[in-house]
């Protein structure tokens, strides 16, 4: 059993993750509207990633015998004046959600659940390598992004991203 505290908080994490994924899917929308297949396909990858990151969440919370509370999942609104514009919001918004899982850190040992706090540490881990496969992508696009051949290769390196499973899942 897990306390009513870190319940409430793993519910909004588990909204923020669907969120992300809704983000997600609509900009693979925004990039397959705009010829960039390849960055679509990064994105709807990533979509398929964040609805596990929920998924797994939803099955611990149920498994530590405790209460789902699905919330309202918002309308996703982003800048679409470029690919680069897009990438420097999803920077933005991986960073806010490391902050919120390290605020549910940041609980678990106020509420002394030292098996909660292993389990986020996996989610920790998982934001470490979003941060930084995007920080990869925005460098890209602001050395070469302006050119549209190039803008065509780095479409073209971003079509062979393939869903796996988290490894943590
Ligand atoms: Fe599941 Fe991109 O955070």
């Amino acid at each position: 059993m897990i306390s009513d505290k870190i319940r409430d908080i793993l519910n909004e994490q588990i909204n923020k993750e669907f969120y992300s994924a809704y983000l997600y899917l609509s900009m693979s929308a925004y990039f397959s509207e705009i010829g960039l297949f390849g960055f679509s396909n990064w994105a709807k990858v990533q979509s398929k990633e964040e609805i596990d990151h929920g998924m797994v969440l939803f099955e611990y919370v149920l498994g530590r015998n405790s209460q789902i509370h699905l919330a309202q999942i918002t309308t996703p609104t982003f800048d679409m004046s470029s690919p680069l514009a897009v990438f420097e919001q999803i920077y933005k918004h991986e960073r806010s959600i490391t902050a919120a899982l390290d605020s549910v850190a940041v609980m678990t040992e106020d509420e002394c659940d030292l098996a909660t706090r292993n389990f986020i540490d996996n989610y920790l881990r998982e934001q470490i390598e979003e941060e930084a496969s995007v920080s990869r992508i925005i460098s890209k696009l602001k050395a070469f992004g302006e050119e549209k051949s190039a803008l065509y290769l780095i479409d073209r390196e971003l079509q062979s991203r393939e869903y796996t499973q988290s490894c943590f899942l």
